[in-house]
């Protein structure tokens, strides 16, 4: 059987679960979970000390980094009766938050909505096999759950990606559900036409700040979740860290067996960094670019880079690639960005270079490639 190109969370880390759960017997769970609010916590941010499960020492591994504050309330949130939105910028891995919080709470992250101008009610609560329908009539068996239904009915986590992207009334289907727990299903006869949420149902909505303006929400629904504001990371050590992790995975999942050049994730961290915020550390002035510099595009280009190294750079990855990479992922959202890039090089990089040498005059030299 081939593999495939990106397991979900739950058989990603299953050995990792597996643990937690192992170790989390005598704590007390909110109702429906398959692990208590401390073990997510730890299964998200990372434990020191490794579990020991059949006689293997398993070591649950740190996958977001950055607010441990943030998770520790998301988790909460999701232990009481209101549901979760996690609102940012794109690329600041609120969709890995959601699918790693629906993997530890309920073991299943794949239960979702993609949010879309196109979004209808059907997609939401359920749907009709018309072709049964039209035989048996409205039985249970012609009905297509959707995933809110599915939720409900099976006591687990629905995460509603991009919800803002969908029109207002399909949004607002979800008021009643979630502050009443129970969906109408009118086609039933009276008596089964309502469907009760199970223990350990709740939902995990996402929306970019970019996105504003297309689709604001109602008030009302507002009120049915707590907002979490997922901020990029701010430190670059940090960046490079999650430049390191996750391109690693990626690595390994693509069978290459190349070690990842730290110099080249810092390099790159740094430049991310200084691009999102106008602020650099030799204090030269940077233009703000209008792009998302995202931590999730950071590593998007190291991996590229590392890709080309791996097959046509004998390995090494070159500053030159890594410019050329880090131009076309500006270039995609904003041509007006190129003058403001080439003046980060001939400012800020060429400050560098003339302090610290090495890898970053190599770096500084590759702005050739900014045509
Ligand atoms: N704080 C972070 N910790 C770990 N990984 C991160 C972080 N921020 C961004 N990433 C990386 O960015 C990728 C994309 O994030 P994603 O969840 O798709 O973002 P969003 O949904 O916010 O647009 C993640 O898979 C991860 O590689
Ligand atoms: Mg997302």
């Amino acid at each position: 059987m081939s593999k495939i190109q990106k397991p979900l969370a739950e058989e990603k880390y299953a050995k990792e679960l597996a643990a937690l759960c192992e170790a989390d017997r005598e704590s007390r769970k909110p109702a429906g979970w398959k692990l208590s609010p401390a073990a997510v916590r730890d299964f998200i941010l990372g434990r020191k000390t490794p579990i020991k499960l059949d006689g293997e020492s398993v070591m649950i591994t740190q996958k977001f980094y950055g607010d441990n504050a943030l998770v520790e309330r998301a988790v909460i949130t999701l232990a009481g009766s209101r549901g979760l939105m996690l609102v940012g910028e794109p690329g600041t891995a609120k969709t890995m938050l959601s699918e790693l919080l629906s993997a530890a709470i309920c073991g299943c992250s794949s239960n979702t909505v993609q949010g879309s101008a196109g979004t209808t009610e059907d997609n939401i609560k359920y749907s009709w096999n018309y072709a049964l329908l039209l035989s048996k009539g409205p039985v249970k068996e012609a009905l297509i759950p959707a995933p809110v239904y599915k939720g409900m009915s099976e006591g687990i986590i629905t995460r509603f990606e991009e919800l803002t992207r969908c029109p207002q009334e399909v949004q607002d289907t979800l008021i009643s559900l979630m502050s009443d727990r129970v969906m109408n299903i009118p086609e039933f006869n009276e008596g089964n036409n309502l469907l009760f949420a199970a223990e350990g149902f709740n939902i995990i909505g996402t929306a970019n700040t970019r996105d504003k303006g297309v689709n604001d929400m109602s008030s009302a629904l507002k009120r049915r979740f707590n907002f979490e504001t997922v901020e990029p990371v701010k430190s670059a050590k940090l960046e490079a860290e999650i430049i390191r992790s996750q391109c690693e995975g990626l690595m390994e999942a693509a069978g290459i067996s190349a070690k990842i050049d730290i110099n080249a994730a810092e390099i790159l961290a740094e430049v991310f960094g200084e691009l999102r915020s106008g602020v650099s550390a030799e204090k030269a002035s940077i233009p703000k670019m209008s792009c998302v510099m995202s931590t999730a595009e950071a590593v998007s280009v190291y991996y590229q880079s590392a890709l080309d190294a791996e097959y046509f750079g004998g390995g090494r990855i070159s500053m030159q690639k890594l410019t050329e990479n880090l131009l076309g992922a500006v270039m995609k959202e904003n041509k007006d960005d190129l003058p403001k890039l080439r003046e980060y090089y001939s400012g800020a990089v060429k400050l560098k270079a003339e302090r610290r040498g090495g890898i970053w005059s190599e770096f500084y030299d590759s702005r050739s490639s900014l045509k």
